[in-house]
């Protein structure tokens, strides 16, 4: 039987939270709730200017001083972003950075959008999310509601973000409110974005989930709660992580079996049910799916579970590198080459087509292994400005067919749109393709390899 003291108590929890949460749901419904958006990266600076164009008044904190700067004066540094977007929201003010973290105090949302890399090991970096959480912790005041958005593996969200909250004295779900939802920014994806990609949320309890479906509006997922939401989205870049080192497994098969893979994959896809397209390549890269996964493998170990499968798809994709590397040395051979003295071009070394992010890249590595082989290495990347490799900066190069004329071997790494297909078959002698671009654009010839 609930005692008097008991009920006064309940009645207490139940008036804190129902004033904390109606407050906020009021301030969400007018769009005067003040939203914070912690990492302006890829994923934090479309998120910031995402629901600063829905109405909100956004604060992007970042620790970089220079993106905060630039971005105060109006320049962007995200493809992804709108320049003259961007220019209007800081003009209206209705966004604004800062490195102030004294300010996510005065803010009603907090969105966390912080890098969650692995190390060398591959094993998870989890340090910008526990610096996090312990920032907001010290700032955050009570009614705010907290939601993680960086890719992780299950529990981070409560020993992360709520532990620090808790230790601190607050009641989640009570006077203050914490949910997980992870982004699934796609880079570069022209049909796909934040207005139109349903987003999973999972919250610590169900006021929690609530408040942050009612935030992010019509593309909620809601699900039961954190764990869910966060396996979901590791789930789902295992799976493509999974399904590329099958493609990659039967790219090498094919070619000792001298079978098309190409055309074997459009085989395989012309079935309208049951298959999922997916295309070889030098390995994998970016920041999410060549890393996720090490966080679940991570989280399995801790677990004394295995989890053979991302372990043999790690194997494979990181393999590709290696292959591509002997296909070149076997295909400069057959051309009576020797890599030593041989000038190499590669064409494109980004992660992937039209976007200037270099992050686990594998044509990176690939250069990596190629720039103490050859005699003149060449890179024409028009979406960056250098690359790192083995310590130094390598300098990149425009396009200029001049370039392709005198190389004995162009390596098409990252087929960006704006390169001009005709030309770079026009122009080179031999060409190793590795992704078919050149038999897509009707360029198949003698001097085309695929990978
Ligand atoms: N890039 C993608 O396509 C993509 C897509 C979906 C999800 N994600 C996930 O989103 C998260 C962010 O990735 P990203 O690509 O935007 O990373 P990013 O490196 O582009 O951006 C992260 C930003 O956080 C800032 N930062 C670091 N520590 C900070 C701190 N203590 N306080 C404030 N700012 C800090 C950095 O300066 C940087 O500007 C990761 O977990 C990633 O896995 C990324």
């Amino acid at each position: 039987m609930i005692t008097a003291t008991t009920q006064e108590r309940q009645q207490q929890k139940n008036t804190a939270q129902y004033s904390h949460k109606y407050a906020l749901q009021r301030e969400l419904k007018n769009k005067t709730a003040k939203v914070g958006v912690i990492g302006l990266g890829y994923v934090g600076l479309p998120t910031a200017c995402h629901y600063a164009s829905k109405g909100y008044t956004v604060t992007g904190f970042d620790v970089s001083e220079t993106k905060v700067e630039s971005l105060n004066s109006g320049i962007n540094y995200i493809n992804d972003v709108d320049n003259d977007g961007l220019r209007d929201l800081i003009n209206q003010k209705r966004f604004t950075a800062t490195t102030d973290m004294k300010q996510l105090g005065d803010m009603n949302v907090l969105l966390i959008c912080v890098p969650t890399p692995v190390n060398k090991l591959k094993e998870p970096d989890i340090s910008y999310v526990r610096d996090v959480g312990n920032i907001v912790a010290e700032h955050a005041n009570e009614g705010t509601m907290v939601i993680l958005e960086s890719t992780t593996y299950p529990g981070t969200t409560e020993e992360y973000i709520c532990t620090p909250l808790t230790d601190r004295g607050y009641v989640i779900g009570e006077n203050l409110f914490v949910a997980y939802s992870p982004e699934r920014i796609d880079p570069g994806n022209k049909s796909f974005n934040l207005s139109n990609t349903p987003k999973v949320i999972g919250g610590m309890t169900e006021t929690c989930t609530d408040l942050a479906c009612k935030f992010i509006g019509s593309t909620a997922h809601r699900v039961k709660g954190v764990r869910v939401a966060e396996l979901s989205k590791i789930f789902e870049n295992t799976f493509r992580w999974i399904n590329m080192a099958l493609v990659n497994e039967m790219t090498v098969l094919c070619n000792e079996l001298e079978i098309d893979i190409w055309e074997t994959i459009n085989a395989a896809s012309s079935k309208p049910y049951g298959f999922m397209k997916f295309t070889p390549g030098i390995g994998v890269g970016g920041h999410c799916i060549p890393v996720d996964p090490y966080y679940l493998l991570y989280k399995a170990k801790e677990h004394g579970h295995r989890t053979k499968m991302i372990e043999l798809a790690g194997d494979i994709n990181d393999g590709m590198v290696h292959y591509s590397y002997n296909r070149i040395l076997e295909l400069l051979a057959a051309n009576d080459k020797l890599m030593k003295h041989s000038h190499i071009v590669v064409l494109g070394a980004t992660y992937k087509s039209d976007i200037g992010d270099l992050r686990e890249s594998p044509v990176v590595r690939l250069l990596e292994r190629l720039q103490n082989k050859v005699r003149n290495l060449t890179v024409i990347e028009p979406y960056a400005k250098g690359i790192r490799i083995n310590e130094q900066v390598l300098q990149v190069e425009k396009y200029d067919a001049a370039i392709l004329q005198k190389a004995d071997l162009v390596v098409i790494g990252t087929p960006h749109n704006c390169f001009d297909w005709k030309s770079v078959h026009d122009h080179a002698s031999l060409i190793f393709d590795s992704k078919n671009v050149m038999e897509e654009n009707g360029l198949l010839s003698d001097k085309v390899i695929k990978l």
